[in-house]
């Protein structure tokens, strides 16, 4: 496997935001805010993506971009000793981000053939709705069968070499996905009680706010960045080593930031204005955005197109999620392309059988009151991704960092060093360690 290169800095940018523009903004992120209380979680949450979210993300493509190696791999050139587990690590936790990222997007794959073939489903009851999506998600076959189908496709984009392919990609879908979004939104916030919610979503009320909320918004803001899990370690290995990055990294920042915005403000007055319960969870955004489409003209092709986006936004990061563990069969195990994606493939949709079974079959098989599908989701959100972020963020705030401080200087973006060091060294880890401790800690 040779190490292949971005075409384009235009190119790497427009990947690197494919990866992190994701079910993470149209999916997670609304359901979170649902459920932690709204427009105080939308400050913490933006305020974790544009300090600590940016810092990190810098760091990992650093790392990556002088290692050009991908996670492991790069932490035993750069540094050795047991830094290389903070790698393995990251590779546990892209796994386990699979084992439930297939499942959702087998969902959207589902939507879109269901919206397809059967327009007499359009409606805008939620009760309908509802058990629409209950019916879909815990029938096993129809449940394993589109998990099955989308790990599929991810494997066939990543066995091909993604470069190519993902950069034309993202250059089409990402402008056509944000144009799309602006047009649904100007929709619903002429339903009526829709604006109740797009208020209530950009108003803060710090009492809503708990601790596992705050944990919860950084992990999301992890997830949502990519970072966190090595991921940008491998796409940084990618770029030319000597190419800028604080403006590739800030672009990644505002796109994923503004992904999120907009589909809170898509999904949050839908919700409002058809009643559904804001606890709903996954099923949030299956069940409020055919309620919107069933109430336009043509809905049902613009429910087609808008599940069709939501698949090819899930696509272009769940690449980007395997491509990592591809690469580290290779540079660990000497497994090639091929083989490197068939066995981590079905090495993790073996795990997405519990978890896809979880809103069926095994919904009473829970650990700490989580299904399979929650355990795996809070195993990355609240443990890993911090704890990788944890790990990144001491290699370079204190193993690399004159060779950070010497990039950012080379690139012109030396004045940030200063604010930046401190950001890396002491306050993200620091930040996280009294996350955990509060969890572990409060009754
Ligand atoms: N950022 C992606 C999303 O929001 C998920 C992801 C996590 C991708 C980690 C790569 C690595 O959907």
């Amino acid at each position: 496997m040779t190490r292949e290169n971005w075409g384009s800095q235009l190119g790497f940018i427009l990947a690197a935001a494919g990866s992190a523009v994701g079910l993470g903004a149209i999916w997670k992120f609304p359901y979170e805010v649902g459920k932690n209380g709204g427009g105080a979680y939308l400050l913490v949450f933006m305020f974790f993506v544009f300090t600590f979210g940016f810092a990190l993300l810098l760091a990992e493509m650093f790392i990556g971009r002088t290692a050009q190696a991908s996670a492991t791999m790069a932490f035993r050139k750069l540094a050795g000793a047991w830094w290389p587990w903070v790698g393995r690590m990251s590779v546990l936790c892209l796994v386990l981000i699979l084992g439930f990222y297939n499942v959702v997007g087998g969902w959207t794959i589902a939507y879109v053939a269901h919206a397809f073939f059967d327009s007499g489903l359009t409606t805008e009851n939620n009760l309908t709705l509802t058990a629409r999506f209950h019916a879909l998600t815990s029938q096993p076959a129809s449940a394993l069968g589109y998990t099955a189908a989308f790990s599929m496709i991810t494997a066939v984009v990543v066995v091909a070499g993604v470069q190519q392919g993902i950069e034309r990609l993202c250059k089409v879908l990402m402008p056509l996905f944000f144009i799309t979004l602006l047009v649904l939104i100007i929709w619903v916030l002429q339903l009526p009680g829709a604006l109740e919610g797009a208020r209530g979503f950009l108003s803060p009320d710090f009492s809503r706010l708990s601790a596992e909320g705050i944990i919860s918004a950084l992990g999301l803001a992890f997830f949502t960045l990519s970072v966190g899990c090595g991921m940008m370690i491998s796409y940084g290995s990618y770029i030319h080593s000597e190419a800028p990055l604080v403006r590739s990294a800030l672009w990644v920042v505002a796109l994923a930031s503004l992904a999120c915005l907009l589909s809170g403000l898509l999904v949050i007055p839908a919700m409002f204005a058809f009643q559904v319960d804001p606890s709903a969870g996954p099923g949030l955004v299956f069940i409020t955005m055919p309620a919107l489409f069933a109430q336009m003209p043509g809905g049902q092709w613009i429910e087609i197109l808008f599940f069709l986006l939501v698949f090819f936004a899930a696509l272009t990061s769940s690449v980007s999620i395997l491509e990592p563990v591809v690469s580290f069969l290779h540079d660990e195990f000497g497994f090639s392309r091929h083989r490197g994606t068939l066995v981590g493939g079905l090495f993790i949709y073996m795990l997405c059988i519990p978890t896809s079974l979880s809103f069926g079959v095994l919904s009473d098989w829970t650990v700490g009151g989580m299904a399979p599908f929650a355990l795996a989701g809070y195993i990355v959100n609240d443990i890993l991704l911090p704890a990788g972020g944890m790990g990144v963020a001491l290699f370079v705030g204190w193993v690399v960092w004159p060779a950070m401080q010497k990039s950012l200087i080379k690139e012109g973006a030396g004045r940030w060093a200063p604010l930046l060091r401190p950001v890396i060294a002491i306050a993200a880890p620091a930040l996280i360690v009294v996350l955990w401790l509060h969890a572990a800690f409060s009754p």
